[in-house]
Parts: structure tokens; C-alpha cells; sequence
């Protein structure tokens, strides 16, 4: 299922960063920032455990999160969501996936992957501020399937109608989280508006 996450300060933040002036800093910030707003309601549906917990004043019957997060950031610019998001589940594992878009043919290609144990039980979140074609997203998700994951959500900022069409048909069972969908691809991948390189902003290099 796709949830476009429609918020004030998410589309303010965003317009930041869309912007062709802003600086490295500025768009390293308000990513992890949006990243941050977003885990609030990515997390809506998380299983909790009853815990008692003793207060000052006696036992209080209450709930912690039940299950293990773990995020798995896609190289490089998926590194740009995991302060944020840790900021709020501090408990969150991460994992890693090391992938690139060739240029030429559009084709991801993988060239790291390293992941926490037993992410059969765990609620895996996979982070890239970006999905155009859909392809980087899809071929990060079918490794951590192969790994065991059952629980998946796909958090991207900015998604293109062609990356969405391509998750929800090879799989249909991983719930899709944008901050903003835009109109299309241009002739070379990149999403229009968008907001351009985002590894390349994130990093500075370029
Ligand atoms: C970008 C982006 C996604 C991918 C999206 O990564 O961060 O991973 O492209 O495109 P797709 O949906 O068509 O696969 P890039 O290949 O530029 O690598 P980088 O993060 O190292 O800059
Ligand atoms: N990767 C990016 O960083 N930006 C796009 O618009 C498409 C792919």
C-alpha cells in the first residue's frame, strides 16, 4: 500500500531541499529531519509486549515496542535517514546494502550487503531518499527477503508514479512511504521536479 505522508512541516522541509541553492548542510539536515517526522507515523502499526514498570508512585501496567527495527539504509544515500529515524527508535538495528544505478542501462548494481541476525521476526525498514524506476528499491528488497524478512516497509521522500507501479507489482506485500509523489521521469532516470542527485547533495560531490 502507498502512503504519501501529507504534513506541514514535511512539505515545508522538502521545499528546502528542492531547492538548487540549498546547501550541503541544509539538505543533509532537513532529510534527516523529514526521515525523523516520517518514523513517527511509519511506526503507527508496530506490535507492542506489556511490560510493568515501577513509577515513583507504584507499578504501572503499560507497553513497549514488541518486535526488533531494523533499518536498512541503501548506499550511499540511504545513509542520509538513519540519524533521524534512530532519533526517534533508538532501538533500531541497522543493516547495510551497498547499491548504484548504472548509468547507461538504469540497472542497479550491488556491491555490498551486510545485515543484523534474524530478520525473520524484525520489522525491516528500507531507506533511499529516492525512487524513480523502482529497480535499486525492488533488488534491495528481493536480498533482504532472500535473507528472511517478512515484514518489510519501503520509506523513500521523493517517488515518481513509475517507481511506485514497479514496487507495487513485484511486491505487492511491502508498504511504500513517501513524503512527496512526483509527476514522472525525465530521459535519463531522474525524477521531475525531484530534487536532483540526491547521494551527490547528501555527500557534496558534486
Ligand atoms: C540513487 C538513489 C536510489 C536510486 C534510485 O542512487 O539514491 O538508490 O538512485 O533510482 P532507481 O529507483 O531508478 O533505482 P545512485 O545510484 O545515484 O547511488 P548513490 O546513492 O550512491 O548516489
Ligand atoms: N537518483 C537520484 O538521486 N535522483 C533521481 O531523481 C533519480 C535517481
Amino acid at each position: 500500500m502507498l502512503t504519501v505522508l501529507d504534513h506541514p512541516l514535511i512539505k515545508h522541509k522538502l521545499a528546502i531541499m528542492r531547492d538548487k541553492d540549498a546547501s550541503t548542510k541544509e539538505f543533509a539536515e532537513e532529510l534527516d529531519e523529514i526521515a525523523g517526522l516520517m518514523a513517527y507515523e511509519i511506526s503507527r502499526d508496530l506490535p507492542t509486549k506489556p511490560v510493568d514498570v515501577e513509577t515513583p508512585m507504584g507499578i504501572c501496567h503499560t507497553e513497549k515496542l514488541g518486535a526488533d527495527v531494523v533499518l536498512v539504509p541503501i548506499l550511499r544515500a540511504g545513509m542520509g535517514m538513519v540519524k533521524g529515524i534512530r532519533d526517534i527508535i533508538p532501538i533500531a538495528k541497522v543493516g547495510f546494502i551497498g547499491m548504484y544505478r548504472d548509468e547507461e542501462t538504469l540497472e542497479p548494481v550491488e556491491y555490498f550487503a551486510k545485515f543484523p541476525k534474524d530478520l525473520e521476526n524484525a520489522v525491516v525498514m528500507v531507506l533511499d531518499p529516492m525512487l524513480a524506476t523502482g529497480g535499486s528499491a525492488s533488488a534491495a528488497i528481493d536480498k533482504i527477503k532472500e535473507r528472511g524478512a517478512k515484514k518489510i516497509k519501503l520509506v523513500n521522500l521523493v517517488g515518481a508514479p513509475e517507481g511506485v507501479k514497479y514496487i507495487e507489482e513485484h511486491h505487492p506485500d511491502v508498504d511504500i512511504y513517501l513524503a512527496a509523489l512526483d509527476e514522472k521521469l525525465n530521459d535519463i532516470g531522474y525524477i521531475v521536479p525531484g530534487l536532483g542527485d540526491a547521494g551527490d547533495r547528501i555527500f557534496g560531490t558534486k
